[in-house]
């Protein structure tokens, strides 16, 4: 076999059940989350310590062999599969997933980059504590993935994305070097913060390999309502109000559209009867983590304001646990809803919380006039700016062929929007390899030379993750 020595030195480092080459085995590694892309590697490295990981980056560095870092698989971006060269080899972290301490004191969780989000949750949650990182992947997805995407999801206009629960860090560099940061400081301005480096990084500046995270008080009482919107209702003004009316106990507030909504209930045996007005519908959630607030005498009265403003046709608070499971149910179904309907081409855009309208009524405009039959489920994270303004790819036609259409031409128009309003075309996807030449468009082109400064400087040989993000070099000097 072509690099059966290769192989066999891994063996010879981390053991027989630290490398797969059995190509079925490694299938599931190479095809990319949307299933839009195959790469090709010749092996899947699974290390269980740190120490192992250091010395997989030492040999591949000596070999000349580059490496991709993976959680889960579950991102967007093309970022955590190997390119088509045959020539990058996949670093699973799924052996490393211990979670190596609770601490309920200073409420922190210290863990494996392996770890499954799910995992980290449910043991802070059996502490009394919660790990406010809340996403659809969350069974599948691992913190190490999440710090290389700075994931966002469901709770972040109240705990922000992944970067502002990351208190410490343990990453192996592109030498070896293990940088070793597991503190769990809240305050330590002591040079630069190394850590954050790694997150948003998307496995080009080392490969963590643990984390501490920094957790909450669980909430034990939560009010969760749904809210159908009228025409035209001004998203950024109903989301201050009920953040002004609800002393700020706002979690979430995810929009959604009827189409939207549909694709989400469309395979549901007993969808709950939630729906949306002719301005789309909200699901709002206030929590806190003391049982002396009545939240939902609170809910119920900024609900009655909401009502009144003219914004909110109708509302519905959730009675019980299982009409708030449903209410929730509904909202992380699309996705899945939109793969069942043959897919769609994702636009992961954010826009000032003051442009979101303006967004919104540009975008339809561009979209009606390059074709008034184009179906979009639109929905996301309002509470912080972010839509996912998606395309459907109709029934019958070739997702990828129609996927490459888009992109080459509305998207670019849509991104054109996003970008006029100081906006982004990756909210919280990131870039991996799918969106690089984005970033090269519409990328500032002084952070964009940092990028690459800061890439120089971790990784010189472009052994982590290359062809992700962005290059060392200029593109032009790379042969
Ligand atoms: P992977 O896909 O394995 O990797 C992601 C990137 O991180 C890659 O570039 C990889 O090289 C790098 N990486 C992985 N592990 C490491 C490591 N140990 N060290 C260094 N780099 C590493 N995302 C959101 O932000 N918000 C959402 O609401 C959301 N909802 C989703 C819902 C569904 C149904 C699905 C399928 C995905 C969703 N995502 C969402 C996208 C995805 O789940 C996130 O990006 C997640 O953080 C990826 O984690 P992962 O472990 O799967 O990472
Ligand atoms: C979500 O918010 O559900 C995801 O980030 C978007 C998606 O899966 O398309
Ligand atoms: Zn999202």
């Amino acid at each position: 076999m072509f690099y059966s020595v290769q192989i066999q030195a891994f063996r010879d480092l981390i053991g027989q059940t630290g490398v797969v080459d059995d190509p079925e085995r490694i299938a599931t590694y190479t095809t990319d989350q949307r299933q839009l892309f195959t790469g090709s590697t010749f092996a899947v490295l699974k290390p269980a310590t740190t120490g192992q990981v250091a010395d997989i980056v030492k040999l591949a560095a000596r070999l000349g062999i580059g490496l991709v870092p993976q959680g889960g698989n579950t991102s967007y971006c093309g970022g955590a599969t190997p390119d088509a060269t045959g020539s990058q080899i996949v670093v699973s972290l799924e052996r490393m997933n211990r979670i190596r301490e609770i601490d309920p004191v200073s409420m922190t969780a210290s863990v494996d980059a392996g770890a499954i989000l799910k995992s980290v949750q449910d043991a802070a949650a059996a502490a009394g504590l919660l790990l406010p990182l809340s996403l659809g992947a969350e069974g599948s997805c691992r913190i190490g993935g999440n710090i290389g995407t700075n994931a966002g999801g469901l709770s972040v206009v109240k705990y922000g994305m992944t970067r502002d629960l990351i208190l410490g860090v343990e990453a192996v560099l592109s030498d070896g070097t293990v940088v070793s940061d597991m503190r769990k400081l809240r305050k330590n301005n002591t040079g630069y913060d190394v850590k954050q480096c790694f997150v948003g990084s998307e496995g080009t500046l080392g490969i963590v390999t643990g984390a501490v995270l920094r957790l909450a008080p669980f909430p034990v009482r939560r009010a969760t309502a749904w809210l159908k919107l009228a025409a035209g209702t001004p998203l950024a003004e109903l989301l201050a109000l009920v953040r002004r009316q609800s002393a700020d106990l706002l979690t979430t507030f995810e929009f959604m559209t009827a189409t939207s909504i549909a694709l989400a209930t469309d395979a549901m045996i007993n969808p709950p009867s939630v729906g949306a007005g002719p301005g789309g519908a909200v699901l709002v959630e206030l929590a806190s983590s003391s049982d002396h607030l009545d939240l939902d005498g609170l809910m119920e009265a900024v609900l009655a304001e909401a009502v009144e403003s003219g914004w909110v046709d109708d509302a519905y608070l959730a009675q019980s646990g299982s009409q708030r499971a449903a209410m929730w149910e509904v909202r992380e179904s699309i996705p899945e809803g939109e793969k069942r309907r043959n897919g769609s081409v994702k636009h992961d855009i954010s826009v000032p919380l003051s442009a979101i309208q303006r967004f919104l009524g540009l975008a339809g405009s561009t979209v009606r006039n390059y074709a008034a039959d184009l179906e979009l489920s639109v929905y996301g994270h309002v509470g912080d700016g972010n839509l996912h303004y998606n395309v459907l790819v109709p029934s019958g036609v070739d997702r990828i062929e129609f996927g490459r259409e888009i992109e080459r031409s509305l998207s670019l128009q849509l991104y054109d929007i996003a970008a006029s309003l100081e906006g982004t075309f990756s909210a919280e996807h990131g870039v991996g390899r799918f969106k690089r030449h984005l970033l090269e468009k519409y990328g500032d082109a002084g952070r964009l030379a940092a990028m690459r400064r800061i890439k120089t400087a971790f990784d010189p040989s472009n052994l982590l993750n290359a062809g992700a993000v962005v290059y060392p070099l200029e593109p032009s000097s790379i042969r």
